[in-house]
């Protein structure tokens, strides 16, 4: 029989009186009311009307009926002691196409919910674009139009103007590495699209929309606290070959580079480091490199696993293939992803080598697991060793001094999770999606009886 090691206890206290705690959630996953007082569709809902995109054919019509319940989830997080909520603002909730005539309705929503949060102690932490554009912009090229980059301070403008007031914390992107690579270059998420002229485009136009839309919360809201968040992943090769080795660099530089170093000013990584970059340069207009770069607040790091990677001829551009979790056969999550908790302490030391970010929050980090009800309690003792031995690896990165001020959980209830549907269940609140009705799961009592004050 093998041993366990039995953990120490976690306390609040070891983290510091001025780390953050929060949930993160975005609007697409958990909102519903789909087409709700003006809402106009997004890509992802276009997306999900299609066929054979979403697995089970689910779509998110309903989600977690969070726009028309949000008090419900407001009160649970109350109990839950939770102090800071991360959600994201549909753009095409407040302009349903995108640009030009306004939703008054959709602006009340989320003022309302702002106002609810406060109201209720809890800090709103307010994300811009969590991968749900205006369909009426796809129409004209989405991110690949470089008219993007006006779409998207215009909108910017507009939510500083009307939630500026309330609103101190803002994130302008959620995950571009992952909503360009999924959405532009694989077509596998919203909008579909493939290939890599699409991609780089959309690279290209999303990091220059970043550091615009950063600089319109710079100039009109005062107290701002300004970020923008990273998916990120530690890359290892499979082997110690010096071609596994190669490709294990330049998955990295995609991945943990390709997208941070030009918001910091550095510009795109060397194609030394991964050649296809050089395919970017016919979109790059004089200027761009230097508009790129915006002095943020903080950065949020998104952390949720490790890859392991072989170099192979057959994959295009990066010339190199994942080896899955599966065939190496270590622990998984429900979505086939390696349960790795060292990969958030190396991530957090990565992302602390750059010092020109002044702070680093995790702004998501939680698991799927199977759940299962019974005698109306969910038991879900594997999210909780998740959470705790990822909250270990982050204590020790800043006890030997690496800056990380916050975490936040993915996330508060169970959501669309994508093209998974509903079949991957990230809450610590169980969701009923056929009577939306909540359940605490025990990962939820244990974070609520962690965050509580002594
Ligand atoms: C990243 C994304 O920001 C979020 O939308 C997603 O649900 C989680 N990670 C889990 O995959």
């Amino acid at each position: 029989m093998s041993k366990r090691r039995i953990e120490p206890e976690l306390f609040k206290e070891q983290f510091g009186e001025d780390f953050l705690w929060g949930v993160a959630t975005a609007a697409f996953q958990i909102e519903g009311a789909h087409d709700a007082d003006g809402k106009g569709p997004s890509i992802w809902d276009v997306f999900t009307e299609k066929k054979g995109r979403i697995k089970g054919n689910h779509h998110a019509r309903t989600a977690c009926d969070f726009y028309n319940t949000y008090h419900v989830d407001v009160a649970l997080m109350k109990q839950l002691n939770i102090p800071n909520f991360r959600f994201s603002i549909s753009w095409s909730r407040i302009l349903p196409n995108g640009v030009g005539e306004i939703s008054q309705s959709g602006i009340d929503y989320y003022n309302k919910l702002i106002d609810h949060l406060l109201e209720n102690g809890i800090e709103p932490w307010v994300t811009l674009y969590h991968w749900d554009m205006p369909h009426a912009l796809d129409l004209n090229g989405g991110w690949t139009n470089r008219d993007s980059i006006s779409w998207f301070t215009d909108y910017v403008t507009l939510c500083a103007k009307h939630f500026g007031n309330r609103v101190k914390n803002w994130m302008v992107m959620n995950e571009p590495s992952v909503f360009t690579g999924a959405g532009y270059f694989l077509g596998i998420h919203a909008p579909g699209r493939r290939g890599l002229a699409n991609y780089l485009k959309a690279v290209h136009h999303v990091t220059l929309s970043t550091a615009a839309g950063a600089g319109i919360l710079r100039a009109t809201i005062p107290q701002a606290n300004i970020g923008t968040t990273f998916s990120c992943t530690q890359i290892e090769p499979y082997t110690q070959r010096e071609k596994d080795i190669a490709a294990a660099n330049r998955v990295h530089t995609l991945l943990n580079r390709a997208f941070i170093e030009p918001i910091l000013g550095m510009g795109y990584p060397d194609a030394t480091d991964l050649p296809v970059i050089r395919k970017m340069e016919p979109y790059i207009q004089p200027g761009d490199i230097e508009k790129m770069g915006f002095d943020f607040d903080f950065i949020g790091i998104q952390c949720y696993t490790r890859e392991v990677v072989k170099a192979s001829v057959f994959t295009p551009y990066v010339g190199a293939s994942l080896v899955k979790a599966e065939k190496r056969r270590v622990p998984t999550t429900d979505m086939g992803w390696e349960v790795h908790p060292p990969s958030i302490y190396h991530m957090i030391n990565h992302f602390n080598s750059y010092p020109q970010i002044k702070k680093i929050l995790v702004t998501e980090n939680g698991a799927a697991f199977p759940d299962r009800v019974i005698d109306g309690k969910v038991y879900d003792l594997q999210r909780k060793h998740y959470l705790q031995s990822h909250l270990r690896q982050l204590l020790k990165a800043k006890q030997e001094g690496a800056r990380v001020d916050g975490y936040f959980v993915w996330s508060l209830t169970d959501n669309f999770e994508w093209a998974e549907g509903y079949h991957t269940r990230f809450g610590l609140i169980y969701v009923d999606f056929e009577t939306q009705q909540r359940i605490v799961k025990h990962s939820g009592e244990w974070f609520a009886e962690f965050l509580q004050d002594n």
